[in-house]
């Protein structure tokens, strides 16, 4: 029987199936021609996308023909602060960030700061202020463009989104917003009106602008169930559709069949931002989901499986060298590298760049006010 998987904006669980998840979802593969086609346009293919870490799109065709015709779309991603950045969200901003220099664009940086608020009990707005501008210094640190993005708060920019989400809230029935979400009758007001004020950004473009103005968004596909009630709208305010580019989920140290995806609430087994390099190392040592044999002999003679250890899932989103990832692959699933030695090389891999990481965040502190966006 295959296993259960779930994929909402509120809980990502289980083994996924991505082909699965493309069909249940409706979206599209990101297929060799649609590559192609990016490639041309953007000079080179990331390697997000040459292993399908960014691997399903909705209406990307659209932003792809509107940009052939010399029209320039918007970026637009967000960030709900409930806690530190860890490897999980730095995958799509990096993405985003390689869009933003391929096809010299603007990019909305949503956080929404209501959101963590709405739908996390214990969580004031003193709190997700807090976590706002400690997570801001991350995004910053992603090296976005200062002159062409704006990161706002919303309930910092809410003069400007209120009216707008008041006018999709009128487009979106309860019997919709609790078939997408599956909200029943114990969820509070505030987070059935939510979806509203993320749809927001994507029309916010066009208004911006004053004229047609297409919007692309890179993110994890938990979110895209927010895009269909987005695009459900777009044509009854006379809005372009929003497109999608999805990436999949960067698993916790444990991986995804035990823990599921990354998560900040998850200490032992989430690798943050600000993470020094021994604390890394010891996570990794501690607690990687390991593909390798019961004992050195048997590792030696039959080989680790690459394709579930977790260190190795790692290198494939943070490794950039493909020959270098191609050599690792193929001597752990030859036994000729052992489980320790690939956890080391894990590790030294994700200091290197957090170290950097690190090294930009300190810069960002003096930043901030240049990127943001406020009524
Ligand atoms: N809801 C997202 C989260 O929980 C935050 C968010 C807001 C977002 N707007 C977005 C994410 C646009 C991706 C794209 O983190």
């Amino acid at each position: 029987m295959p296993k259960k998987f779930v994929v909402t904006p509120w809980e990502v669980s289980g083994e996924i199936d991505y082909e699965k998840l493309i069909r249940e979802f409706g979206v599209k593969p990101l297929d060799d021609k649609i590559l192609t086609r990016l490639e041309k346009n953007a000079g080179e293919l990331h390697y997000f996308l040459k292993r399908r870490i960014f691997f399903a799109h909705t209406y990307f065709d659209t932003i792809l023909d509107q940009f052939e015709k010399g029209n320039k779309f918007y970026l637009y991603t967000g960030r709900a602060p409930s806690g530190p950045v860890h490897l999980g969200h730095l995958v799509p901003w990096m993405f985003c960030k390689w869009l933003q220099d391929k096809f010299d664009v603007n990019l909305l940086f949503q956080i929404p700061d209501e959101e963590k608020f709405l739908f996390n009990e214990s969580l004031t707005f003193d709190d997700t202020k807090k976590w706002a501008m400690e997570n801001i210094l991350d995004i910053i640190a992603v090296g976005f463009n200062p002159k062409k993005t704006k990161i706002f708060l919303d309930t910092e920019y809410a003069k400007t989104m209120y009216k707008h989400a008041c006018r999709i809230s009128k487009k979106i029935t309860f019997s919709t917003a609790k078939s997408t979400f599956g909200f029943n009758d114990s969820n509070n007001l505030g987070e059935i009106f939510y979806t509203c004020m993320q749809s927001v950004p994507a029309f916010l473009p066009t208004i911006l602008e004053g004229k047609p103005t297409y919007c692309l968004i890179p993110c994890a596909i938990d979110q895209q169930p927010h895009f269909f009630l987005t695009n459900d709208v777009a044509p009854k305010l006379g809005y372009p559709k929003a497109a999608t580019i999805l990436s999949r989920f960067l698993p916790g140290l444990q991986g995804m069949h035990q823990e599921g995806k990354m998560s900040s609430s998850v200490e032992a087994t989430t690798i943050y931002a600000t993470e020094s390099p021994q604390q890394v190392r010891s996570k990794i040592m501690k607690y990687a989901f390991s593909g390798g044999r019961e004992t050195i002999e048997k590792h030696r003679k039959l080989g680790g499986n690459p394709d579930v250890d977790i260190s190795y899932q790692y290198l494939t989103y943070l490794l950039e060298d493909s020959n270098r990832l191609k050599q690792v692959y193929n001597d752990y699933k030859s036994g000729k590298l052992l489980t320790g030695e690939l956890k080391e090389f894990a590790a030294e891999v994700i200091n290197k760049f957090l170290k950097e990481h690190q090294m930009k965040r300190e810069k960002a502190i003096g930043m901030v006010e240049k990127f943001m966006l406020r009524d």
